[in-house]
């Protein structure tokens, strides 16, 4: 059966939008400092979709580094608060309500596209290759994703609770090779891999040029 999208995860409110940005500091740079690994291994490129753009941290980082920069986000108080963040940053981003489902862009109307800490939230492979594909279509050469590692301590802990305790697994992890071969479907190979041990570090982040 095929799994329906869930909106679950859409950050709406403020008050979800408002924790989110209050991310812990050292997880926040540490997440910065990947995307910095991974943007440096891009070449050329001035437009960058920011997909979903949450509270905007991502997208203030790579507008700061001189991008072009358009964010998407289901989630309204996370929007809002994306814009004011980005205001009192100093910087410039065009930011806009839009599925990452059914996005409203061009193909390859961006020089990169980036999507970062969303995949995990499908558990179906369909639903997976269904945003992979999209981040695929308006991206004209790179595409950065994120993802979350079965091999993971984090990941093999979750999945004893669930055995031992019935406590449900709301992160879905997927392999390197799976999520190459996805990519490898929309026609991009992959450039680099951002994260360290698998063992130690859930997350995961790939850098996929079109071919
Ligand atoms: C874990 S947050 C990550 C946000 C951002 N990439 C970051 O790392 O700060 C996931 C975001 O996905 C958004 N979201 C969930 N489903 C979505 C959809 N179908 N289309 C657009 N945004 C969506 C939520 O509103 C939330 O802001």
């Amino acid at each position: 059966m095929v799994e329906q999208i869930s909106y679950a995860r859409v950050k709406s409110d403020p008050l979800s939008a408002q924790t989110y940005s209050q991310r812990k500091q050292n997880k926040h740079d540490q997440e910065m400092a990947m995307l910095a690994k991974a943007f440096a291994k891009t070449k050329d490129i001035h437009s960058v979709l920011d997909a979903p753009c949450g509270v905007g941290r991502a997208s203030i980082w790579l507008a700061q580094q001189g991008r072009e920069v358009t964010g998407i986000d289901l989630g309204k108080a996370a929007l809002k608060l994306a814009g004011e963040l980005a205001q009192e940053a100093g910087v410039k981003i065009s930011f806009a309500s839009h599925d990452i489902f059914a996005l409203p862009f061009a193909n390859k109307q961006f020089d990169a596209t980036l999507c970062f800490r969303l995949l995990h939230h499908f558990e179906s492979e369909e639903l997976r290759a269904r945003l992979i594909a999209e981040m695929c279509r308006v991206s004209d050469r790179y595409v950065v994703m994120s993802r979350i590692s079965p091999h993971s301590v984090t990941s093999w802990r979750r999945r004893l609770r669930f055995k031992l305790f019935g406590k449900p697994i709301k992160q879905y992890p997927v392999t390197a090779a799976a999520l190459d071969a996805q990519f490898k479907k929309q026609g991009f190979s992959p450039v680099i891999q951002v994260g360290g041990s698998e063992f130690l570090h859930s997350l995961q982040l790939h850098v996929y040029m079109r071919n």
